[in-house]
């Protein structure tokens, strides 16, 4: 077979990787391409708060339906410095009848002498360079002849004409520019706004430190920790659902910041902030603590994220079409450790990190139960979302 692995960050992938992968595949009739996603590569800070799996789980998403584009995450899982020698070594032996074709982009070319055992390289596979929006291509050709002569192997160019924008500006303008979408797939672009990437408002451990200290003072001890519980459940929610950790923390942080305060002051923040208070929150006020919090978010915390504040203001009942986060904290609220009156808590723990939309109609079920036998209490939103997700689950099957 004749093989061809494109290596990068792909954080994230878009249209003009996929259109040089099917170039290069055409050109050289290869039998398929595979996008080797890099994992902590010597030349490039990747970190840039991306979880390695959500830029695995772009470029599966990405591929889906492409016959001969698939993945190899190798690099994510080894140890150390993700030097392409080793893994091309690693190919070879792996498959000693293949012959192997490495694409890099043009910015890539220009150092390859700078790379580690750049001849290692070129002797297991041709070079396919992959021109980029700018080049001058004449340069790039004459990069590619001095390589040639000073390499063992084989270097050559992709007939083809970037017209789309990098990675890195797709990063800085994702949420600025709709233009910058258009040059993903738009499961890509769907992907990136379940999973808050690129988002301007990204939070570390020590943010999480500051919110626990001013939690302890706002809240009573109790309350203190369970929020600890609902923060440390969505922390590691948020890992297995490829969801920014901290960002996850800081939402289980502050979902009950507007728990210990009075009646009345929840109404008049309301009321003063224009935040709508619907007929069974003007008759249970403690129902509002999730609207407030959201308030709070800004207002006290200088927590500016969009996703966290909706997710606190929804944790009480839920909606329909709840967004990763929205589930993530509304889940975690339940099945904190501290919890042990709610029935099924083993399974729902457990369907917690293996189906998250089950879980969330598990306790949805639960919840409509228990307020069956208080009917004066029923909130029309947590029907509302027990509706929308018995449909869904019938749906999905
Ligand atoms: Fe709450
Ligand atoms: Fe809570």
């Amino acid at each position: 077979m004749r093989i061809g692995i494109y290596g990068g960050t792909f954080n994230p992938i878009h249209n003009t990787h996929i259109e040089i992968a099917k170039a290069a595949l055409a050109q050289f009739q290869l039998d398929r391409v595979y996008f080797l996603v890099a994992g902590n590569p010597p030349h490039k800070d990747t970190a840039e708060n991306i979880p390695d799996t959500c830029r695995l789980e772009m470029v599966s998403i990405a591929i889906q339906d492409e016959e001969k584009l698939f993945i190899d995450d190798r690099e994510i899982y080894r140890a150390g410095k993700s030097y392409s020698y080793l893994t091309l070594t690693e190919l070879k032996e792996e498959y000693p009848s293949d012959e192997f074709f490495f694409i890099m982009g043009s910015d890539s070319i220009l150092y390859f002498d700078k790379w580690v055992n750049p001849e290692t390289i070129s002797k297991c596979a041709t070079i396919l360079v992959a021109p980029r929006l700018g080049d001058d291509e004449e340069a790039i050709r004459n990069t590619i002849h001095t390589f040639q002569e000073t390499y063992e192997g084989e270097f050559k160019l992709i007939d083809y004409k970037a017209n789309g924008i990098a990675s890195s500006i797709i990063r800085e303008d994702f949420y600025n520019n709709d233009d910058t979408r258009l040059s993903l797939k738009q499961s890509v672009a769907d992907y990136i706004i379940e999973h808050n990437l690129y988002s301007a408002h990204n939070y570390n451990y020590s943010d999480i430190l500051k919110l626990s200290e001013e939690m302890k003072v706002a809240l009573k001890p109790g309350r203190y920790i369970h929020t600890l519980g609902v923060a440390t459940t969505a922390y590691s929610m948020a890992l297995k659902w490829n969801y920014p950790a901290y960002n996850a923390m800081v939402a289980g942080m502050l979902h009950d910041s507007a728990k210990c305060i009075t009646d009345e002051k929840r109404i008049s923040i309301c009321e003063k902030n224009n935040i709508p208070i619907s007929e069974i929150e003007y008759r249970f006020p403690h129902l509002l603590h999730g609207k407030v919090g959201a308030f709070y978010c800004k207002d006290k915390y200088n927590v500016f994220d969009e996703q966290i504040a909706h997710a606190i203001a929804v944790h009480t009942t839920g909606c329909p079409a709840m967004n990763l986060l929205d589930k993530i904290i509304f889940v975690a609220d339940y099945i904190e450790p501290g919890r042990d009156k709610q029935p099924r808590l083993d399974i729902l723990r457990y369907m917690a990190y293996t189906d998250l939309d089950k879980c969330v109609y598990m306790i949805l079920e639960d919840s409509v139960e228990y307020l069956n036998s208080n009917p004066e209490m029923v909130d029309p939103t947590t029907i509302d979302t027990y509706n929308y997700y018995k449909k869904y689950m019938k749906e999905r099957g």
